[in-house]
């Protein structure tokens, strides 16, 4: 597995960053946009690989976040300020660039966009334009977008879908397209899905587009239902802290598709249209050994987010521990996408006094996240980073998130 080059910045004030932001387009482009946007990264409470199976998740949007300033071109006729380039041209600028430049760019022409002519960052805002351009009545005129995020790169926390979630809010909003935030997550799926070419589901999308703070999202991928659990864990005396293994994870590697893969081997195998038609108590032993595990693991960890959602209901955060470090083993054991630094990070997480902890999003890498009390908080972070450097691994990024405000517009 490779290794990411780039730290996370620590995020700070939205405001203050959407001010620079805009600062920043203005250097760039020579005026100012039309406005900013910003979309969350994600934490996967518990619900892990159920989603691509129509079952149920309990992601929370977090306190990083990309955002995009755009401004749309104003057409040919009004030309002033706008350069060469035709009114079906995308300008895109980010500083975030995985390889630590201060400034990266891209450009591309709306006639003819297909999955393939843009690769890099730059392919998940132009598979948002793609998709909506699809979209009937939909006409995308050219912009200008700089990009910024917060969300560190690699790290499982979903970085891509911060900005697939930014740039379509920013074009719902300036397009006046009246999307709704469930059709938005659909969208974006599409835009991962078709033209970046991912296979990944939909919960991390909604996460970004439909949290709230101090929430979590029980969200049932079948059918898009949603409910906000409150989940007040600095009240309860607790901190979340997410450990970043700092080994970089893709799901285009090969090990998400082949997990979803087997679940659909399983499911038909079934009889059943996907594993949430499946009941947990199924006999499951006309199956190979390896899909019995897959299938063994969506089924259980399909009833952990029930147990846990009544958990929180009940307003018992701390109780729901229990149920993140059994979504932990499974994801480990009967679906094998943890790896050695996932669980290091768990297992000294829970050594040190953790209530809970578990990887968290698709694995192979990437964060675990754990339930601490906040006296503990401190001591947690310390003990991951001594048990990192006594197993001769590099020191993860370990860092507090709190659960926060879906996406939307910042200025
Ligand atoms: C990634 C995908 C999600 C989901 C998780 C695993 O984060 O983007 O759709 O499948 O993995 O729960």
């Amino acid at each position: 597995m490779t290794r990411r080059q780039t730290a996370p910045r620590p995020g700070h004030d939205d405001a203050a960053r959407a001010e620079e932001l805009s600062l920043r387009f203005a250097e760039v482009y020579g005026y100012a946009p039309d406005g900013v946007w910003r979309a969350p990264g994600r934490v996967n409470l518990i619900g892990e690989h159920t989603d691509y199976n129509d079952g149920f998740v309990l992601p929370f949007a977090i306190d990083r976040s990309a955002m995009v300033a755009v401004r749309l071109r104003r057409g040919a006729a009004q030309g002033a300020g706008q350069g060469p380039a035709g009114h079906d041209v995308v300008d895109l600028a980010s500083t975030w660039a995985p390889d630590g430049s201060d400034l990266v760019r891209d450009r591309f022409r709306m006639p003819g966009l297909a999955p393939g002519a843009v690769s890099g960052w730059g392919a998940y805002p132009a598979g948002v334009v793609h998709v909506l351009a699809g979209l009937d009545g939909v006409a995308v005129p050219g912009f200008e977008l700089l990009l910024d995020s917060t969300v560190p790169v690699g790290a499982g926390l979903s970085s891509s879908h911060a900005v697939e979630v930014a740039t379509i809010v920013a074009l719902d909003d300036l397009l006046d397209l009246g999307l709704g935030r469930p059709e938005m997550a659909r969208l974006t799926q599409r835009a991962e899905n078709e033209f970046v070419g991912v296979p990944t589901g939909i919960m991390d999308q909604s996460a970004s587009l439909r949290g709230r703070a101090g929430a979590a999202l029980f969200l049932d991928c079948r059918t898009q239902e949603a409910e906000l659990v409150p989940l007040p864990v600095a009240e309860q005396g607790l901190t979340v802290l997410v450990i970043d293994t700092r080994v970089a994870h893709s799901h285009s590697d090969g090990g998400y598709g082949a997990r979803r893969a087997s679940c659909a081997h399983g499911a038909a195998a079934l009889g059943a249209a996907s594993l949430r038609d499946v009941p947990e108590q199924s006999d499951l032993t006309g199956l190979d050994e390896e899909t019995a595990r897959r299938v063994r693991h969506v089924l259980s960890e399909n009833r952990r987010v029930l147990q846990t959602v009544e958990r929180l209901r009940a307003g018992d955060v701390a109780g729901i521990g229990e149920l993140l470090v059994a979504s932990h083993t499974s994801l480990r054991d009967d679906y094998e996408v943890s790896c050695p630094e996932l669980d290091l990070a768990v297992d000294a997480a829970l050594a040190a006094g953790a209530v809970g902890a578990r990887m968290t999003g698709g694995g192979f890498g990437g964060s675990a996240i754990a339930l601490v009390p906040a006296t503990r908080a401190e001591h947690v972070r310390n003990a991951v980073a001594e048990a990192f450097a006594a197993a001769g691994r590099r020191a993860p990024d370990v860092f507090a998130v709190v659960p926060g405000e879906g996406a939307g517009r910042a200025r």
